[in-house]
């Protein structure tokens, strides 16, 4: 069983580069389910319900979100519609969307959980918690992914060995860059501090880089705008046992102009 997780989709470059691509994914690795971190696909800041069924028609089977969720006013109109897509599990009870969502495909099923760290970030519930809380309200023991949406790379991995053996998959987003740590734990959860994204490449985490440096230069506020131009593809490929739900392998996918990628 195999599964294809992409990093936080940025802008239209992204969700260009996202619909050119997944086809020729889809033929060259066969993955059984694709995970789209979808936080930044509306001009970097949430998604709307258009985009939404934009992914779903390409393949997608089910989106992540992270700080982001809410940032386009229109996705409180659609996220309790919509089976496959989770947002952080660990907002506050109460919290429109669900935090996980289980998947079925041919012969098969999957769990994907969405959580979100709190190192300089929102002071959500605890994500190690409502972990545990999730994992033992599912039953059958079926394979789950986590995508943990986070800043640090010690919170990503200490949640990673937190859920090793109890988890198929812990991966972690919203950095926007990808990491090359990519292991299995030793009781079998498969683990990457973070996917990458998928958006403009000569640019800050998918941002027009003039914005940012001025922002930095001037400790100014000025707003971000999605850069322009050439773009990049960072993905994951999880292999999982589909009898014990254990990851059997994992491996990074990036691609951008000075690394293309060869079919
Ligand atoms: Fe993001
Ligand atoms: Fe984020």
């Amino acid at each position: 069983m195999r599964i294809l997780m992409i990093g936080d989709v940025v802008g239209s470059p992204g969700r260009k580069a996202l619909l050119e691509y997944l086809p020729r994914l889809k033929r060259s690795h066969h993955p059984d389910l694709i995970v789209v971190n979808g936080e930044n696909a509306a001009d970097g800041r949430g998604i709307t319900r258009s985009i939404a069924r934009e992914f779903f028609g390409a393949g997608v089977d089910c989106i992540t979100l992270g700080n982001h969720t809410w940032d386009k006013r229109e996705i409180f109109d659609f996220i309790d519609d919509e089976e496959r897509m989770v947002r952080p599990a660990n907002y506050p009870e109460g919290t429109p969307g669900q935090g996980y969502t289980r998947l079925k495909f041919h012969g098969g099923e999957l769990v994907v959980i969405n959580l979100m760290g709190r190192s300089f970030l929102s002071n959500l519930d605890c994500p190690f918690r409502e972990a545990d809380a999730i994992l033992k309200k599912l039953k059958g023991n079926p394979p789950v992914l986590v995508d943990f949406h986070a800043e640090t790379t010690s919170e990503k991995l200490a949640l990673a060995w937190y859920l090793d053996g109890r988890v198929s998959a812990v991966v972690g987003t919203h950095t926007h860059v990808q990491t090359a740590d990519e292991r299995i734990l030793p009781k079998g959860t498969a683990y990457l501090t973070d996917v990458g994204m998928v958006g403009p490449y000569d640019s800050v985490l998918g941002m027009d880089k003039e914005l940012v440096i001025k922002r930095f230069l001037t400790q100014l506020p000025v707003r971000f705008e999605v850069s322009t131009g050439r773009t990049q593809f960072n993905a994951v490929l999880i292999d999982l046992d589909p009898v014990t739900g254990k990851a059997t392998g994992i491996g990074r996918l990036r691609f951008d102009d000075d690394k293309p990628w060869l079919e």
